[in-house]
């Protein structure tokens, strides 16, 4: 009996150091010690006297554990040089870190101390130790869980300064409330830029006084369900009954939620193009006069004028007037004025425009749009802001100051990078959250594809390029086929996860097993605050090839390591009882017009069944 016990307490010691930690992103370094802290509901918090922004991390995290705990933990002003039983402290020490989001965290059996140079160092500190607790304290509600932090010692810092999320919120509105509960969830991901966009040819969001029919226009268009793209025009009299609009006291409620997180919000203004809604609330800004429907998702592009005409100087008092309010109400150095996918084919046929290209000596629509650009720097610079567009405004000439978002791949943020400016990578085949990923067929429909273990790859410092004109990386969240909070949650996570991953930890420690491993963790997290996410990661994916004999052939694979693959060509669901897929891609013999794959692990059944009918594999295959 007495070596039993012996053995079991060593075993429960070797566990303790052996276990490595659920954290998303991976801190750059830790240490596992035995032991943990109880939490109970006497803990003090203690914050450095007379920091006001230190005293709201001590408040976030005693309002954070409270639902779930039914804890009301004390924060006090106060310094501990040396910790005292039961209090967590926050300490602000300019040798805590080098770098100014950096923070050190030391979980003893006594408490918590966590040191960093900056208050956000601190909220970074603060929103790892509640990581470090078990999932139900993600609850809104009261719980019974094991209230209990393994002790640990971590030194942690961010890759990138630039760790950014773009919500969409013209191709669909999403109310305030949404808004901060997804600044809410990026803050747990350590992520700091949430990136805005207001503004584009399917709604304007954001009230601007004196521009009136912005909202009461341009923010409205007709109710549609059917796909995007492929949606009727709105008829004549038709009530324009959807969407919605950001008052100006909205927004700055938003940005103040923001700010207590750590968070930077990043309001974008299309321009030139993508500027639809704005012209049917503003017409004469246009080059054909219109008038002009906010779109519903039509096929409208290249049909319908949606630039601003940029040989109009009322475009430009326009420009004046919405940054004039976008400079006094966002506290962001940074204005993000689109600039991407502008149709200049209206500009062309344009007197005012041509008259324009003439008095400017411009050889031709690119240089006419870097015009737009270098006039639109000016303003925000006269209010005190900088310039960033999409990587298309470097294609008639960069504007002097400005700073490039490279979205068609890396190329453009090598440009501009090796041209000495400032640059976000945020590329589609690495951070689109809009695309597919998983097979189309199991998944709501949308385009493209971005797999988790695609995002998990995403290296925002390209080769030959000096690392510190990159500040970082996004993720783009276009809402097109994203119709409501709970899809947008679902296109966000985890990708976004492997994103946060990307952009704070050292490239040395990415590790696509273990994160894989610690994503499961964090579901359970995500169950608990009801946040939505895809599981698809789990799913088993097909490939149609070629075999030997140029026979159609499927290959199966999964994200995951470690995973096995059944499947059927008799219509029937597969399990792990029927055929195993060996690693040959399997020949779609004889008259066999349907195969269905589903990927295990550990045993029990993981994904959803992939069905495939030959048809469509073949159609793949034609189309590869
Ligand atoms: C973009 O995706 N058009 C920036
Ligand atoms: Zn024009």
């Amino acid at each position: 009996m007495r070596t039993m016990v012996v053995c079991f307490s060593l075993l429960a010691l070797a566990g303790a150091r052996a276990a490595t930690l659920d954290v998303i992103p991976q801190p750059a370094s830790y240490e596992m010690r035995p032991g943990s802290f109880r939490l109970q509901g006497g803990v003090s918090i203690v914050v450095p006297p007379g920091v006001p922004e230190a005293l709201q991390v001590g408040t976030y995290l005693a309002n954070a554990v409270a639902p779930p705990t039914g804890f009301r933990w004390r924060v006090v002003e106060g310094t501990r040089p040396s910790l005292r039983r039961g209090e967590i402290v926050l300490a602000l020490s300019g040798r805590a870190s080098a770098n100014p989001e950096g923070y050190q965290l030391e979980v003893s059996e006594r408490g918590v101390r966590i040191q960093a140079a900056s208050a956000a160092g601190l909220f970074y500190g603060v929103q790892t130790l509640i990581q470090l607790l078990p999932p139900e304290i993600e609850a809104k509600r009261r719980q019974e869980a094991g209230w209990s932090i393994p002790c640990v010692r971590i030194t942690d810092s961010p890759r990138f300064a630039w760790r950014g999320l773009m919500l969409d919120v013209s191709r669909h509105f999403f109310p305030k409330e949404f808004i901060k509960r997804y600044i809410d969830e990026m803050a747990r991901y350590k992520m700091n830029v949430f990136h805005w966009h207001l503004t584009d040819d399917n709604g304007w969001r954001i009230e601007i006084k004196g521009l009136p029919q912005l909202t009461q226009t341009g923010a409205w268009r007709v109710p549609r369900l059917g796909k995007w793209g492929r949606r009727e025009p709105a008829r004549d009299g038709e009530a324009a009954s959807e969407g919605g609009f950001y008052t100006q006291e909205d927004i700055r409620e938003v940005i103040a939620y923001a700010k207590e997180r750590f968070i930077t919000v990043l309001p974008e203004v299309e321009m030139p193009g993508h500027a639809l809604a704005a012209l049917a609330s503003y017409p004469e800004l246009s080059c054909t006069g219109g008038p002009f429907h906010v779109d519903p998702g039509t096929d409208f592009y290249q049909k319908v004028d949606n630039s601003f005409c940029a040989g109009n100087e009322r475009t430009f008092e326009f420009i004046d007037k919405v940054f004039t309010a976008v400079a006094a109400l966002f506290p962001s150095q940074y204005v993000h004025i689109g600039g991407d996918e502008c149709f200049k084919g209206f500009w062309k046929n344009c007197p005012k425009c041509q008259r324009r290209m003439a008095d400017e000596h411009l050889n031709n629509a690119e240089e006419l749009q870097s015009y737009f650009v270098r006039r639109a720097e000016k303003i925000l610079e006269s209010k005190g802001k900088r310039l960033i567009g999409w990587d298309e405004i470097l294609e008639g000439g960069l504007a002097p100051n400005a700073t490039v978002m490279s979205w068609r791949g890396m190329e453009g943020g090598i440009a501009a990078a090796k041209m000495k400016h400032q640059v976000i990578m945020s590329p589609t085949n690495f951070v689109y959250l809009d695309y597919y990923q998983g097979d189309p067929t199991l998944e709501p429909s949308t385009f493209g594809r971005l797999l988790l273990s695609t995002c998990y790859q995403f290296e925002p410092v390209p080769e030959g390029v000096e690392p510190q004109y990159i500040l970082g990386g996004q993720g783009n969240l276009w809402t097109e086929s994203v119709p409501n909070p709970r899809h947008a949650e679902y296109m966000t996570w985890p990708r976004s996860m492997a994103l946060a991953e990307v952009l704070w930890s050292p490239k040395t420690t990415r590790n696509w097993d273990d994160f894989v491993r610690r994503v499961g963790a964090h579901f359970k997290r995500m169950d608990a605050a009801e946040v939505n996410y895809a599981r698809t990661v789990y799913d088993v994916a097909m490939a149609p090839v070629l075999d030997a004999a140029g026979r159609l052939a499927v290959k199966m694979s999964t994200e995951l390591s470690g995973s096995d693959i059944y499947y059927t060509l008799d219509g029937t669901n597969p399990d792990r009882f029927l055929q195993k897929y060996v690693g040959e891609p399997v020949a779609i013999s004889g008259d066999a017009y349907v195969v269905k794959a589903v990927a295990y692990r550990d045993g029990r059944l993981s994904g959803r069944v992939l069905t495939l009918t030959v048809e469509e594999l073949r159609a793949r295959l034609k189309n590869k």
